[in-house]
């Protein structure tokens, strides 16, 4: 036996809880007596309700009540009682406080009914009547109006500018500018939002929700419906992903926990595929890059902005643009991000926000660059390759993009790749090789663990982060066992539930270097506890040690020295006449040392891309992703992770566009046939390679995170590719194949335009 799992491939802990369905989700907890709730939504974009007539609805036997703004209890008056850990600023959006409708699918009521089928009857004969007003959802209509949005806690507004961009790019001898567009995206996990309140008497809640936070929503629905801290318990064992949209308590919560207040019994709010489009989505952004360089490659000016999308009440923003002047050695940069407002609801994080888009327009501008240098695309990387943030004029706490490019290339076989368009070809197929960089942050928070030991020498640990399908569950598992020496099967691991001790939502890759600084922390607690025991044995091989000189494994401590002097842990207890031990622990990050440093994950992506010339069908035939981040916990989850992102990527390059009808102002292909994903058969060779790398300032474990890396600068990677396999540059996602046989059709193309 072996108790050594840090760095090992460990399968899920949780695995066979979900695939034997014992996993329970959000809107699978049945109890005596539950009501079901079901969302009328907003017919139009933009307005007021008039009238609103539940008449009907209610007329029927077994419907319970129909809450609407007329008669929905008043929440919460101020915005922060609104407010979420995530939220940007500006005034959140409140369901059912007022007559105003400011999207389309905005919730107008809320149908509670004796079963879900007549709740769902019940809502199509609730009448509302509205006073439309002009909508505006079309970004290009109102670009000119573009504003800097008040900054979101926690991210960087883009950096000042350096040197003279404008003059630098007039005289450069090479130079591009171009613009790129990326569609609104919506996160569609396989779980709908969910949330079903179990009434316990006397105002008492236990609150099944599907969440990102328990902690973070627990304290919202405090806030809102005034209950203290101790009537709400929030739980959130398991989430059938999320991405970045369950950061935010999603409005299911708040409608479910005011029709139990209201009813005085349980409730179940669960959202339609449909209603999944009305949350929140990665914003449609314009971007303009400028790229001016010397006839070698050398950057000599780099002028990136771009222009987003937010609600009409919140000042949503992402880092799009930071990322270009950090990757590469520019002494002339601008960098811009603007907003405008649009009648949708308010954009929603999701994975990798602002990078993705960032990363997919500096890395397809490099790419245009290259050729129009007649240059290598890594070559140009490599030229340009810096080892200091310019941006912050920092140093790299660690940075082995070097490597990622190196490896990478040498696992894809790029050095076999001919670099003229149209020159590769495989059974009729055009083949295309295309290469692009990707960052993401490096973050850590404040977050809490407590660990109970039994005298039969389990292990429970538990912290209120979520488990999204990242691997939490397991990762913190391996951690905690291993710091203790225990069979991993001995420990578990307990998440999702505010009752725990707080952590943050889970997201920004942080939750790996966050939660499991606290479970390293208290598990170490607990040794130096058991070891102070073991000393007071009688006739202790450790009378003269110290717990420095102690290994902890399979279940027993040791003299490193000298391993057949050991005692069991479950002897200790015994001996010390303890029936458990209990820690807690509260880690924070070292921020004086993370400080003097940028901390980023890197990677590495290359494509290869098989075109029908004919159909203008693509097909991604191989990904290779190198990358870059840090200690790697649990090669098997992190893998799964990157995987995930690069399969995402495909999806963004290729497929994902959530379509707007602007007559109406909604999102037209609401439902799971239509907003295309990935499928199987759009997926074929993946290929991850982990570069070692030792970062001794991120945090004590020397993890980066990896939930976010996989999926930046994978659309540009593909999008290269497919310029490289035909010669046509298509610069607004997702390349679907219409726009590359456009550009295949114009007769004699300029391909290549000469250099300067
Ligand atoms: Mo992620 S977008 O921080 O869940």
């Amino acid at each position: 036996m072996s108790t050594k799992y840090i760095g090992q491939p460990i399968s899920r802990v949780d695995g066979r809880a979900k695939v034997t369905g014992q996993a329970k989700y959000a809107g699978e907890y049945n109890v005596p007596n539950l009501a079901y709730g079901v969302i009328v939504s907003s017919a139009i974009a933009k307005g007021r309700i008039t009238n609103i007539d539940s008449t009907k609805a209610l007329s029927l036997n077994g419907v319970l009540q129909v809450f609407t703004h007329k008669n929905a209890p008043r929440t919460a008056e101020r915005d922060e009682n609104y407010w979420d850990e995530v939220a940007p600023p500006g005034s959140p959006f409140r369901p059912l406080q007022n007559d105003k409708v400011m999207f389309s699918g905005q919730p107008v009521a809320l149908v509670v009914a004796e079963s879900f089928e007549l709740a769902m009857y019940a809502a199509s004969l609730v009448q509302v009547e509205y006073k439309i007003e002009q909508h505006v959802t079309d970004l290009d209509q109102v670009r000119n109006e573009a504003y800097v949005p008040r900054p979101r806690e926690g991210i960087d507004p883009p950096a000042k500018p350096r040197g003279n961009p404008e003059s630098a790019l007039a005289g450069a001898p090479v130079k591009i500018e171009v613009e790129y567009s990326a569609p609104v995206e919506h996160h569609n996990p396989m779980e709908p939002y969910a949330t079903t309140v179990l009434w316990e008497g006397d105002s008492k809640l236990i609150v099944y929700d599907k969440t990102q936070g328990s902690v973070n929503n627990h304290d919202y629905v405090c806030n809102v419906s005034g209950l203290s801290s101790d009537q709400v318990r929030l739980l959130s064992p398991y989430v059938g992903g999320a991405f970045g949209s369950g950061l935010r308590p999603q409005y299911q919560l708040v409608l479910a926990v005011m029709a139990a207040l209201g009813l005085k019994r349980s409730v179940r709010v669960t959202l339609r595929r449909q209603q999944m489009f009305t949350l929140g989505h990665r914003p449609r952004t314009i971007q303009n890059v400028a790229l001016g360089a010397a006839t070698d490659g050398k950057l000599q000016a780099l002028i990136h902005q771009a222009i987003a999308e937010t609600s009409q009440y919140e000042d949503y923003s992402e880092p799009v643009v930071n990322w270009s002047g950090e990757l590469y050695q520019c002494d002339n940069v601008k960098l811009g991000h603007k907003v405008v407002h649009l009648d949708f609801c308010t954009p929603c994080d999701m994975r990798a926000p602002g990078a993705v888009w960032g990363l997919y327009a500096i890395e397809s501008a490099m790419d245009e660059l290259a050729y129009k240098l007649r240059m290598d695309p890594l070559e140009l990387r490599l030229k340009n390759y810096t080892e200091r943030d310019l941006n912050n004029n920092k140093p790299f706490s660690s940075k082995e993009l070097r490597e990622c490019y190196r490896q990478g290339a040498e696992r894809f076989g790029w050095s076999k790749r001919n670099p003229e368009p149209r020159s590769m070809r495989d059974d009729g197929s055009l083949i295309g090789w295309g290469f692009a960089t990707g960052a993401w942050d490096a973050m850590h928070f404040p977050a809490s663990a407590k660990a109970v030991l039994s005298a039969d020498g389990k292990l429970m640990v538990g912290s209120a982060t979520a488990d999204i399908g990242t691997g939490t569950y397991t990762i913190m598992t391996q951690i905690a066992a291993e710091t203790l020496g225990l069979p991993i099967e001995d420990v578990t691991f307990k998440l999702g539930d505010s009752t725990l001790p707080k952590a943050p939502v889970e997201g920004g890759s942080f939750t790996a270097a966050s939660v499991g600084t606290a479970v390293k922390q208290v598990c170490d607690k607990v040794r130096g506890k058991l070891f102070r025991v073991a000393q007071t044995l009688p006739k202790s091989p450790f009378a003269n040690a110290k717990l420095e000189d102690i290994t902890f494994a399979d279940g027993h401590m040791m003299l490193t020295s000298d391993p057949g002097r050991s005692v069991s842990i479950q002897e200790a207890m015994r001996h010390g006449g303890l029936s458990s031990i209990e820690e807690s622990a509260d880690a924070a990050p070292d921020e004086a040392k993370r400080s003097q440093y940028t901390l980023h994950t890197h990677s590495a992506i290359f494509a290869e891309v098989k075109v029908d010339e004919d159909l203008g069908t693509i097909d991604v035939a191989r990904v290779v992703s190198a990358i870059a981040g840090g200690r790697i916990l649990n090669p098997k989850t992190a893998r799964s992770q990157i995987m995930g992102g690069i399969v995402w990527g495909i999806g963004m390059a290729l497929e994902e566009e959530s379509v707007v009808d602007h007559k109406f102002g909604r999102f037209m292909n609401h439902n799971l046939a239509e907003y295309h994903v990935p499928v199987n058969a759009d997926v074929h060779d993946i290929d991850v390679i982990f570069v070692e790398e030792h970062d001794s300032i991120v945090n004590p474990l020397g993890v980066k995170g990896l939930g976010e890396i996989g999926i930046v600068g994978v659309a540009a990677a593909i999008g290269n590719a497919i310029f490289h396999a035909t010669g046509v540059r298509v610069r607004d996602l997702p390349i679907t194949l219409d726009k590359v046989l456009a550009g295949v059709a114009v007769p004699k193309r300029e391909i290549l335009a000469p250099a300067a």
